[in-house]
């Protein structure tokens, strides 16, 4: 069998092998529903209570003050519309580079007669507080700005951003989707109201995940019907899933500094590699604020389609950094946010390492980009059609 290297850990991540074992009896005798009285109802009730302690430990955060939801994806649409809904109408703040979720919810806001101010970023993917501040109005009722972007790996200046949210008595909320087991925070110490975290990120299993709401904040309920969740919300708990979620996240507090150092270490093997022996190669985020096993490289005149598939084709799994919509190729709306020139973030293309990646499977990659993308600029530049 040749040989695959998995280098998409931003997309999605392999279940813990511990995570499965915590799991399995929730499938089979302990299937009750958590919300039952008799004794298979507790016994379900019980695997999720530990879940919920376990991720607020993990946050510095309150059981109750954790909803499980069906994903970051939810979890980010009911911070949205559970704080825009408690309050009727106002203005918003968000980031040109959120995930799709807060920016598709902002948008929708908006032709709900919301108002929401877009910043933009520099040329490393940094949000400016400052830039946060002078859009703040007097009407302004929530401020959305994500921890770390998943195409660039940039991480936000979101305490800087929570003490203006906080001095205001302003909701905070921040997707850390992308940070949440991976990067050490306190919820208290950042002034974060609201945090979107997500399961399948962090080795645990997909369609579950959750949404911090500190105490105190005015929120309306998106989903309803029975009294799950706090009446936050409706639906009988995924009870595998979160058994699932909570146990990742205790390995995530056991392992996560460890595996810093490790991944840190390896990105930066990647690129220089891969800068030693490509030319016009570029690296787009932060040169150090930055995810551990995040690196983003842009291939001047190269698409980066092409060198997906030609990766693709060693085995190895990477993103390309644009998205292909209905036949023609456009560069990530992240990268024009940051100013990349087209010609660059034509050929973005997104390396995000995990828990099983190794220096021989980054080696085997530095090895294999190098012919892949002399090649594509030998028979089909960009812009050469
Ligand atoms: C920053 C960010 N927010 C939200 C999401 C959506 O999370 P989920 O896949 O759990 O719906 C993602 C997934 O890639 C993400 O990276």
């Amino acid at each position: 069998m040749s040989r695959r290297v998995y280098l998409d850990h931003n997309a999605s991540t392999p279940v813990h092998p511990e995570v499965v074992a915590e799991m399995l009896p929730y499938f089979g005798e302990r299937f009750g529903n958590p919300s039952s009285v008799h004794g298979f109802g507790r016994e379900a009730r019980a695997g999720v209570d530990t879940a919920r302690e376990r991720v607020a430990r993990f946050l510095g955060a309150a059981p109750d003050e954790v909803v499980f939801t069906s994903g970051g994806t939810e979890s980010d649409n009911m911070a949205l519309k559970g704080i825009a809904f408690a309050r009727g109408r106002g203005h918003f703040i968000t980031s040109k580079i959120e995930h799709h979720a807060v920016l598709r919810a902002a948008q929708w806001l908006e032709t709900q007669g919301f108002a929401v101010t877009y910043v933009g970023v520099d040329g490393h993917g940094m949000v400016d507080p400052d830039e946060v501040e002078r859009a703040l109005r007097p009407d302004t009722i929530g401020i959305s700005i994500m921890h770390a972007n998943s195409e660039i790996g940039t991480i936000q200046p979101i305490a800087a951003i929570g003490r203006l949210a906080r001095e205001r008595g302003i909701p905070f909320h921040v997707d850390a989707v992308q940070t949440f087991g991976k990067l050490e925070f306190d919820v208290d110490a950042v002034g974060i109201d609201l945090l979107s975290f997500s399961s399948h990120k962090i080795y645990g299993p997909k369609g579950i995940a959750g949404l911090y709401i500190r105490k105190g904040t005015k929120m309306v309920s998106v989903q309803h019907g029975g009294e799950h969740e706090r009446r936050r919300r409706a639906g009988t708990e995924n009870v595998p899933g979160i058994v699932g979620f909570g146990k990742a996240v205790e390995i995530r507090g056991r392992d996560m500094k460890d595996e810093h150092a490790r991944l840190t270490a390896l990105r930066d093997r990647l690129w220089d590699g891969i800068r030693a022996r490509v030319p016009e190669v570029r690296l787009n985020g932060h040169p150090t604020e930055r995810l551990p096993g995040t690196a983003n490289l842009g291939y001047r005149g190269v698409e980066s389609e092409s060198i997906v598939l030609g990766l693709d084709l060693k085995g190895i799994g990477v993103s390309a950094g644009s998205a292909c919509t209905s036949g023609s190729v456009e560069p990530s709306y992240v990268l024009v946010a940051m100013g990349v020139p087209l010609e660059w973030a034509m050929g973005a293309v997104r390396h995000s390492l995990g828990r099983s990646t190794t220096a021989e499977d980054i080696d085997y990659v530095v090895e294999s980009v190098e012919p892949i993308v002399r090649k594509l600029r030998a028979v089909m530049p960009v812009g050469a059609a």
